[in-house]
This record gives C-alpha cells, structure tokens and sequence, in this order.
C-alpha cells in the first residue's frame, strides 16, 4: 500500500515535469484602427533560464503586435526609430507606392520617425513586417523586429471561418535561432532552438473544433517541413496572398522564409487530447534551406538540420461557444492572369558565384546588388512572366515587392495544387525554372524601385537582390546618392532644412512632386539651406538636391 502511494505520487511527479518542459505560447497583441505607432527599439527578454538575451522589439522585446487592417482602409504608420542603428520596415505582401514600401531606400536614421500612409487595396490574408536594411537583414532580422498583420475584407468575413484571433485563430511565427553560451543571440543562418511567437518549447490549447492557423516562417534561412505527430491532414485555405479557391488538403507543406499559408485543423470531440505541431526536416532534398546536419560545416551545420522536430504542443480543450465545426467546401473565386495576357516575359537567372568562402554565395541576373542599379523599368498597368531560371546547386525563396503573382509553371507543368494561390514567395529549387505572371498596376515612381530577392537573410545581405521601378524611364535614378543629405524634421511643415555631408556644396534644391515636376527652387550655394514649404499641399515629394560637380541626390520628403 505504502509503496503504491509512493508510486502514485512518482507518476503524478514525471506528469508534471512532462507538463514543466512546455512554456505556454505567447500571442502577440494587436492593434485595430487607422493609425499605428510603432516603437522599434534594443532592449532584452528571458528567453531561457539564466542570462537574459538581448533583442530589439517593436512595441515590446520580441516581435511586434500584430496590425489588423480592413481593406479599403487608409493606414496611418508612424515608425518611431528608438534603436542605436539605422533601419527600415518594409511592409511584406503590400500592393503600395514604392516610396511607402520600407525597402533599402527608405531608411530611418536612429531616433528619427517615418510615417507611410496608404490604402489597403491587399485581399483578406495573413501579411509581414520585418526591418529591410541593405547589408543588416540578418542582424536586424535575428534581434526579434518584425510583425504580423492581419488584413480583413468583407469576403472573407462572410465565409464560416474561425477568426476569434489567440482562440480559434491562432497566429504561429516560425522562426529558429542561435545562442551563444551567455544566451546571447547569433547572427547564423540557422539557429538550434525552436521558436514559436518568440517562445521555446511552446505549447497551447485549443478548443475540440476547427481551428484555423496563420502560419509565417520567418526564419532567417531554414523552410519548415510541416505536419502533425498524428499525421492528420490540414486544410490549407489560404496563402500568401490570400483565400485560394476551395479548401486543399495536406498531410506536408514545406513552408520557406517569407511564406505565409492559413490552414484548418479538425479537432472536433477531441477534447482532452494533446498532439504536436512538428517540422519533417530530416531527409529534406538535397539543397533544401535547413538540410544541414549538426556535423556539416560550420556556420551551416545545427542541431534541428536534417531532423524532425517538435515545434508546437497542442492540447485539445472544451469547444466554445460557437464553435465552426465542418471544413468548408468553397471558398472564393479568384481569377488569375492567364499566360496570353502576358505583355512581355523577362528572364531572371539564378546562379553560384565563385567566390565567398565556406560556400559559394548566390547571384540574380549573375551580378550583385547595388542600391543605384536598376536592373527593369516595368510599364505602368503591364502584365508580365517572369521566368525565374537557376542554375544554383541551392533552393532560394524568390520574392517580389509590390505585386501577388500566380505560379504558371514549375519546371514546365503546372505547380502543385497547394501553390496555385496569390504568392509572393515561391522556393526556386536548385535547377529549377518556374514561371509566375504579375500584373503592376495602380502606382508608378520612376524615382522609387521595388526590390526582388532571395529572403534567406544572408543572401539578400551578400547581393542576391535586385531592384525594378514601375512607369518611365528611371534617368534620374542613375548615380543618386542619398545617404549624404539630411533633411529634417520629415515628416514637417512649415520650413524644410537640409544639410549636406563631407563638406558637399549644394548648387541647387528642388522639390518635386511625384510625377517629377518642379514645384520649389532654391540656389542655397552652400552645404545647408532652408525651404519654405508651408505653400505646399500635403503629401509626397521629392528633394533633389545638385552639387556643384553636378551630383544629383534625392531623398523623400512628407509634408504634413
Ligand atoms: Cu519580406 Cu523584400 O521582403
Ligand atoms: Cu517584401
Ligand atoms: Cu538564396
């Protein structure tokens, strides 16, 4: 008898350490509205015993909260720059000016703030922000910034979908990091330890009926094989661009860096019941980001390379309420750009370099970024394929800034039936070519690029980017510089000052409106000035400042 206590209360011992191996997930806050305040600043979290770890946060010490934006909705952005660096927040996913877009021109200074503003014209679906800074995607991307953001329209709200967000809509950024023997973050390809929402060893409940499931990877290199230890099928109903026509069901999906994808997962009368959210990692192809085992090559080599790992334990609790309890049939009906539509298809090659050490780093179109290269100019309303064609030895998710594409073909037949969605990332494969159509319509800016990219963090860093502007001739692109002018406050009203670097004399000061004409003229003849823009309406123009050499440097300019 005595024994038999004694064995009891060992079993009740090993079921609550089986339940202290779990930290319960954190489910990033939101805001709702029209304006947004965001905080990006250096600060620290516990993110394991011991040492705290040092991160930057956005509103917080890890990730931001998540922004709910209706479509149609004009949005109102103020990013307030607390961090001792430079950054940008590109808006992942978003159809908007090129000037708004947060990429590596619009850079934020170090207690400087950066207002965008645009209207949401995105479909319903599950979208990003994270920092863009030519050169520190890695750092600024492993220190935590970054966030979600939900947009919502009028179709997807009449469809009997789960949607009480944290409940039974549930946010999952997936993302991996290293640490180093202090428990300070690495700036690696590949991190050692799982991170779900910012939380290791994350678990949740959720209720005995469908639940839907907004997945991000927002790893700095890895995809993540996902499935569930069960191996039930999920319904994929969205990706990352939106609804896709009818629910698809899975029991994988190898979501890559960039990649977004809603999911439903059944768990009717299953209450009381656990299960886990894993990554089928181990055998991934050959040249798959994350296929690494812990033994190769040093930074490559990492603990959860080639294996399969538990990301998320789920444990099935009472329905609510009003619970959505059948997967449905139909969704919505998209209408794609078919091929014949096309205007024109350009070619984007992918390929090794030779150089960089201890591999080889990776090249578009064989050449490197550069911030005053502009590598297409893009007719304003044109349709086009872009036939995407490695010769890498490596997979590389493609990205592109201001447009959702279709996937046309994967190595010349139609993708599978889980990619044909409205896409913004796509894995390009090693050898691979795959063919997508874009319509770029809505917002020209010979002056403003968008950038494509590989959104493996190190390879955007090292080059693999390059850059197109929608509408005329980019002439006056070429050879700018703008990192030698400040010009503040911006956003301002009133008078406008300006100040140049390395001694530049500054022959004249032009601001112009978007379209590129003339609206204020000054001939300062010295390396500071002050204009007058109290006679301008509000909005967006452009500072084009001419040195004596004739040097031409542009910034842009709010007035509000
Ligand atoms: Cu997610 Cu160019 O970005
Ligand atoms: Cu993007
Ligand atoms: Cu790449």
């Amino acid at each position: 008898m005595k024994y038999r206590v004694i064995y009891i209360l060992f079993l009740i011992y090993l079921a609550g350490k089986a339940e202290a191996q779990y930290n319960q997930l954190t489910i990033p806050d939101t805001i709702s509205g029209t304006t947004f305040d965001l905080t990006a600043r250096d600060t620290f979290k516990q993110m394991m015993s011991g040492n705290q770890t040092i991160t930057a946060g956005i509103n917080g010490n890890w990730w931001g909260p998540t922004l709910m934006w209706n479509k149609g909705d004009v949005v109102h952005i103020t990013v307030h720059n607390q961090l001792q660096d430079t950054t940008t927040i590109h808006w992942h996913g978003m159809h908007l000016p090129a000037i708004m877009d947060g990429g590596p021109h619009q850079t934020i200074p170090p207690y400087t703030d950066w207002s965008p503003y645009w209207q949401i014209s995105n479909n319903a679906g599950l979208y990003w922000y994270h920092p863009h800074l030519h050169e520190e995607a890695l750092h600024q991307v492993t220190s935590g910034l970054g966030g979600l953001i939900i947009v919502r329209d009028s179709t997807e709200s009449s469809l009997p979908l789960p949607r009480t967000y944290g409940v039974d809509d549930i946010p999952l950024v997936l993302t991996d990091r290293r640490f180093d023997g202090s428990n300070q973050l690495v700036d690696a390809p590949y991190g050692d330890s799982m991170l779900v929402n910012g939380t290791m060893r994350a678990q949740y409940n959720i209720p005995a009926q469908v639940v839907r499931m907004r997945i991000l990877n927002a790893a700095t290199e890895r995809s993540y094989n996902i499935g569930f230890s069960d191996n039930r099928t999920f319904y994929i109903i969205a990706t990352d661009g939106g609804l896709v026509d009818a629910p698809i069901a899975v029991t994988r999906l190898l979501l890559s860096v960039g990649e977004r994808i809603e999911i439903l997962v059944d768990c009717s009368g299953q209450q009381g019941t656990s299960f886990d959210m894993k990554s089928y990692n181990a055998n991934l192809p050959q040249g798959t980001p994350g296929d690494e085992p812990v033994n190769f090559a040093a930074p490559f080599g990492n603990a959860l390379g080639d294996i399969d790992f538990n990301m998320l334990h789920l444990n099935v609790t009472a329905a609510t309420s009003n619970p959505i309890t059948a997967i449905p049939t139909s969704l919505v009906s998209n209408s794609f750009y078919s091929a014949s539509s096309a205007q024109l298809t350009r070619t984007v090659t992918i390929s090794d370099s030779a150089i960089a050490p201890p591999g080889p780093t990776f090249m578009l179109n064989r050449r490197f970024f550069d911030l005053n290269y502009i590598d297409y100019t893009v007719p304003l309303d044109h349709t086009e394929i872009w036939d995407i064609v490695s010769t890498s030895t490596f997979s590389h998710p493609f990205h592109i800034h201001d447009v959702q594409f279709y996937i046309l073909s994967r190595n010349g037949v139609p993708a599978p039936s889980y990619e044909q969605g409205w896409k913004d990332v796509t894995l390009i494969k090693g050898g691979e070519e795959v063919k997508f159509i874009a319509k770029f319509s809505d917002y020209s800016d010979s002056l403003h690029p968008y950038m494509f990219h590989c959104h493996i963090a190190a390879h955007e860093d090292l080059g693999m980017m390059g850059q197109f502007v929608v509408g005329s001739s980019p002439a006056g692109l070429r050879n700018v510089v703008n990192n030698k002018m400040k010009l503040y406050p911006n956003p301002g009203t009133g008078k406008l000052y300006f100040e140049m670097k390395d001694n530049i004399s500054i022959a004249e000061a032009v601001i112009m409106n978007p379209n590129g004409q003339a609206v204020l003229m000054s001939n300062p003849n010295a390396g500071k000035g002050v204009l007058d823009v109290s006679s301008l309406s509000n909005g967006v123009y452009f500072i084009k400042l001419l040195d004596t050499e004739g040097q031409s440097y542009i910034k842009s300019y709010l007035k509000e």
